[in-house]
């Protein structure tokens, strides 16, 4: 259990030391880069710190990997409460998201308004940091933010060891979680959104603080429930997203960057 937590909060410690590279040097290479030039890569096994070994647990690795007491983690509160997961169904993965909502314009429409058209992010495992560290993974998401969304190039690399898997849309009403990956197979699953709530105020305006607001909150049912381990989804704790309320000066389809922490809900 030290263990687990030790490596979770140590990953993650990277993550936020690499902020400020991004943003002043621009020598971070991104989730699956680490920093270039004469510096060496954060999960480097030949780098001083025997803490870097944490790197190595996956795969093939001497070390298993952390298990984490998911029972404890509290789902965090919309700020118009959405509706509790269905009894008997347990929390079964906590993903930090990090990608783009995508929109289109009608450009032929003089008041046309943004459409949504669905999302792609890749995410990446805090289950452990959602069972350890509540107050840290309420942080997680505008960190994400900042970062550059990772590059699908880099994923077989080391610092792509906790990705979770990916999240995209199949058709315009069905967002999908992808979750099995080189490493494990946790499951696929497809939604259907059931209800949603808006960002509570504070929540990040968009990447490095300027933009149109976050996404709203949302819970996502199984389009259904057999043939599938994911029963329910949360989207909370919501950072950018958002278009602006206009298509006036915007192009015919447009991406905006976001992150979000997924909850996912499975039967027993
Ligand atoms: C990744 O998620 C699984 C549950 O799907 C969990 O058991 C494991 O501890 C997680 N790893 C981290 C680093 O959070
Ligand atoms: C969303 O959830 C709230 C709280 O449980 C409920 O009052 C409302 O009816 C739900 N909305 C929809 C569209 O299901
Ligand atoms: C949506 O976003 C993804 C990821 O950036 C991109 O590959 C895709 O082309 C976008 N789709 C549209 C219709 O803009
Ligand atoms: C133009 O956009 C507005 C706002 O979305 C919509 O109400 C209206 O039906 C659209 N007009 C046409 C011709 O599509
Ligand atoms: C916010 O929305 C407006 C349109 O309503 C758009 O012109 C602007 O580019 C948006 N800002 C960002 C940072 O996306």
């Amino acid at each position: 259990m030290l263990f687990a937590q030790a490596s979770c909060l140590l990953a993650l410690t990277a993550v936020v030391a690499a902020a400020p590279f991004e943003k002043v040097e621009k020598r971070w290479g991104g989730w699956g880069g680490g920093w270039g030039g004469n510096g060496r890569p954060w999960w480097s096994p030949s780098a001083a710190s025997s803490y870097l070994e944490f790197g190595k647990r996956y795969p093939g690795s001497n070390t298993a990997a952390p298990t984490c007491d998911l029972s404890q983690v509290t789902l965090p509160t919309a700020s118009t409460p959405l509706p509790a997961p269905a009894a008997g169904l347990s929390l079964s993965h906590v993903a930090i998201g990090r990608g783009t909502q995508n929109y289109t314009c009608d450009l032929a429409n003089a008041t046309a308004t943004p459409v949504a058209i669905g999302a792609v992010a890749t995410l990446f495992n805090v289950s452990c940091v959602a069972a350890d560290s509540p107050d840290l993974l309420q942080k997680l998401p505008s960190i994400a933010l900042d970062l550059p969304v990772p590059s699908t190039a880099n994923e077989d690399s080391a610092a792509y060891q906790d990705m979770s898997g990916h999240h995209f849309f199949t058709d315009s009403s069905t967002p999908f979680f992808d979750m099995d990956t080189s490493l494990h197979s946790y499951g696929t699953g497809a939604f259907k959104k059931t209800n949603t709530s808006a960002a509570p105020a504070g929540a990040p305006l968009g990447q490095y603080g300027v933009g149109n607001g976050s996404v709203a909150w949302l819970k996502l049912d199984a389009k259904s429930s057999d043939g599938q381990i994911f029963q329910e989804v949360y989207r909370t704790l919501t950072a950018g997203g958002n278009p602006g309320n206009y298509c006036t000066g915007m192009p015919a389809a447009f991406e905006v960057q976001y992150a979000a922490a997924y909850f996912l809900f499975e039967k027993p």
